[in-house]
């Protein structure tokens, strides 16, 4: 055994999907792994956390993901759409208090076209922010112009590599379809960002193993993991949801086999356990998202129950990351955070 945590912290390129499979499909060395993490990001993104605000301006969706509450066939939710003023109201708040980055998500929403994007970006980056888009999928024309714009990353989950799963879960969509956005995104320059959900129905340690070895092909530059939260509102409501151990044993084993990748302590990892988010900066992420959507927009991106932070007040989620990170000896990061990639060695 000993070998192959040597392997974890020495020959990260060549662990197999095998290897991923068995320490995923026990609890023995998890220990271990969680430490092994932790010494991976502390050497390669080191000690700053990054911070990146998040503006929720949309909870319309056309799509109909099986487990999602902003849903299309949901009809039990209070839709808003912030109009662009709005937004860029609430980015200078969020630039004032010298943030560096605004991730700008939504359902999937065509009301905003290219052009309006296109307006929101270049008007963002005059206030000096990094830029990510959290929209879905677009057209690869769109993704050139907002690109062209200036934005700098793009979030979006590949949600399970296992193609039947993701079949099941998106109905009117395939793997490879979400893998080809991926990819043309990253051509197009963008910062990537995959992930997926940790306790999906159907879901055991063969299916992570693979969103592992995917993330890994694709070179994720950004990993959102966190665990899947049945929703009452969905056709997964009486499903059981993903536990905090395997989704930090997810974000562990990601920062091992992408030692560079920007990882966030996610939402959903805060909404299962009181301190998910901050078990999860000790054992490989080095990113947290704070809730910027505005009130009284807020309680309403409803993905799944119990999401923290939406009875918080305005700018209150500001303090409580910084507050988090000090609390735990690391650092608040002041650049803009954009993956580090110089460290061309595969030694822990
Ligand atoms: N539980 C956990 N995560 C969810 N997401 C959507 N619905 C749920 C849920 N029920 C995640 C998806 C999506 C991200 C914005 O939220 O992974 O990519
Ligand atoms: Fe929102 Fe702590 S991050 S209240």
């Amino acid at each position: 055994m000993s070998k192959l945590l040597n392997k974890l912290k020495y020959k990260r390129d060549s662990v197999t999907l095998e290897e991923l499979i068995f320490l995923l499909s026990t609890n023995k060395f998890d220990k271990k792994i969680f430490e092994i993490a932790d010494e991976v990001r502390e050497k390669y993104v080191g000690n700053e956390v990054h911070i990146r605000a998040i503006i929720e301006f949309s909870n319309f969706c056309k799509m109909d993901c099986l487990y999602c509450g902003l849903r299309r066939q949901n009809k039990n939710i209070k839709r808003y759409r912030m109009n662009p003023e709005e937004i860029l109201k609430r980015v200078r708040l969020i630039a004032e208090k010298n943030i560096k980055t605004v991730v700008l998500q939504s359902g999937e929403d065509p009301y905003y076209n290219t052009e309006i994007i296109e307006n929101l970006i270049i008007e963002i980056k005059k206030m000096n922010l990094a830029v990510t888009l959290s929209i879905g999928e677009r057209n690869f024309e769109e993704y050139k112009i907002w690109k062209n714009a200036g934005a700098d990353r793009y979030l979006m989950r590949h949600e399970t590599a296992d193609p039947n799963l993701y079949k099941k879960l998106h109905p009117s969509d395939t793997f490879e379809n979400r893998k080809s956005h991926l990819l043309k995104l990253k051509e197009l320059g963008y910062e990537i960002g995959g992930g997926c959900m940790v306790g999906l129905p159907g879901q055991g340690p063969y299916e992570l193993a693979k969103d592992l070895i995917f993330l890994r092909e694709i070179d994720s530059d950004m990993i959102g993991i966190g665990p899947f939260i049945p929703n009452p509102e969905t056709p997964l409501r009486k499903e059981k949801g993903g536990n905090l151990n395997t989704t930090l044993k997810m974000i562990a084993l990601s920062r091992i086999l992408i030692p560079t990748a920007n990882i966030p302590a996610t939402t959903a990892m805060g909404s299962i356990h009181p301190f998910g988010r901050q078990i999860a900066l000790k054992c490989g992420a080095n990113v947290i998202m704070p809730n910027l959507t505005p009130n009284p927009y807020r309680p309403n991106y409803t993905l799944y129950p119990n999401k923290i932070c939406l009875f918080e007040r305005d700018t209150a989620c500001i303090n409580c990351v910084k507050g988090m990170i000090t609390n735990l000896g690391r650092e608040i990061g002041k650049s803009f955070g954009f993956r580090i990639k110089n460290l061309q060695t595969n030694e822990v």
